[in-house]
């Protein structure tokens, strides 16, 4: 995108956004508009209301060089989250960067089947109830779960400890208390939990070669997980029981194509599993319980 002019000539806010609107459907990418809106909005620091009042505003050298810099970035495939360096997740707003997955729309609804699942326990105020998140990323679960629900002491674990700076920035820029761990899955994790939530890398390795460009800025350690992908996930499977509490249960986020296979091996090895959808209506998440 080239906005090169400058003065009374250089475009106005309205006709810079129809320039990017059409750069970035050129490029392919999906949402056009609202992601040029999202850019102008970022570098003149206003809100969507401001922007539309702002429409035969022109802008400054300072603010044109920033906006094709984003825009250079943009379309070369850059998560447009990214160049925001932060997203709206869980009713939060949450920084981002190549340190950890972005959080994703569906796993917002994990954040409420866990929410659910707490809203069932009773523990007749005797206990507070205790909710690890494993393979926190930003911190996205951990710290929803612990906005929603301060009466829970919430640990969030990651292998990354990039993963986890970023992570505990999330939880002092929100306020929220949660207790981070550096840990190979459950290796370093004390206690015992009454929910163990974790959206886990669960992507087939083959999915590397059909990867859209901005996912390939998410770290491959959030991504991927041997052939079928379930790897990891079969790992901690092995790894949670003697961290449940009595009646706790396991919440996990996995691809619409091997949940069904997880659900089955862990059934048949004792566990009572339910398989649910996300709002698309494929099956993405399981809960599970066992005796312990
Ligand atoms: C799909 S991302 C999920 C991030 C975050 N929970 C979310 O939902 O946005 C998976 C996370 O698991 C972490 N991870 C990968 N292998 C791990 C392991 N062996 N032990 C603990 N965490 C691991 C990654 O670093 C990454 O942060």
């Amino acid at each position: 995108m080239n906005t090169e002019q400058t003065g009374t000539d250089s475009p106005t806010v309205s006709q810079l956004q129809a320039t990017l609107v059409r750069s970035l459907a050129e490029a392919g990418i999906e949402s056009p508009l609202p992601e040029a809106r999202a850019l102008l909005t970022h570098v003149l620091r206003l809100d969507w209301t401001g922007l539309v009042l702002a429409a035969g505003r022109r802008l400054t050298p300072a603010e044109t060089e920033q906006l094709e810099t984003l825009a250079r970035r943009r379309l070369a495939r850059e998560p447009l989250q990214h160049l925001l360096g932060e997203v709206e997740w869980g009713g939060m707003r949450l920084l981002v960067s190549p340190a950890a997955l972005i959080p994703r729309p569906e796993t917002e609804t994990l954040l409420l089947l866990a929410l659910a699942n707490l809203e069932g326990l009773n523990l007749e105020g005797l206990e507070r109830p205790q909710v690890l998140d494993i393979g926190t990323g930003t911190g996205a679960l951990a710290l929803g779960i612990r906005a929603a629900r301060p009466d829970v002491d919430v640990t969030a674990s990651d292998l990354s400890e990039e993963a986890l700076a970023l992570a505990r920035r999330n939880a002092e820029q929100t306020g929220l208390e949660v207790r981070l761990v550096h840990s190979d899955l459950l290796e370093n994790v004390t206690g015992r939990f009454h929910l163990i939530v974790s959206n886990p890398p669960y992507l087939p390795e083959a999915d590397r070669q059909e990867a859209q460009p901005e996912v390939n800025h998410d770290p491959d350690l959030a991504l991927y997980s041997g052939p079928g992908g379930l790897d990891l996930a079969r790992r901690l499977v092995v790894q949670v029981p003697p961290h449940l509490k009595a009646g706790g249960t396991l919440l996990l986020e996995l691809d619409p194509r091997n949940v069904g296979v997880l659900a089955a091996e862990m059934t048949a090895t004792g566990w009572t599993v339910q398989v649910s959808s996300d709002l698309s209506g494929r099956e993405r998440f399981l809960r599970a319980q066992r005796e312990t």
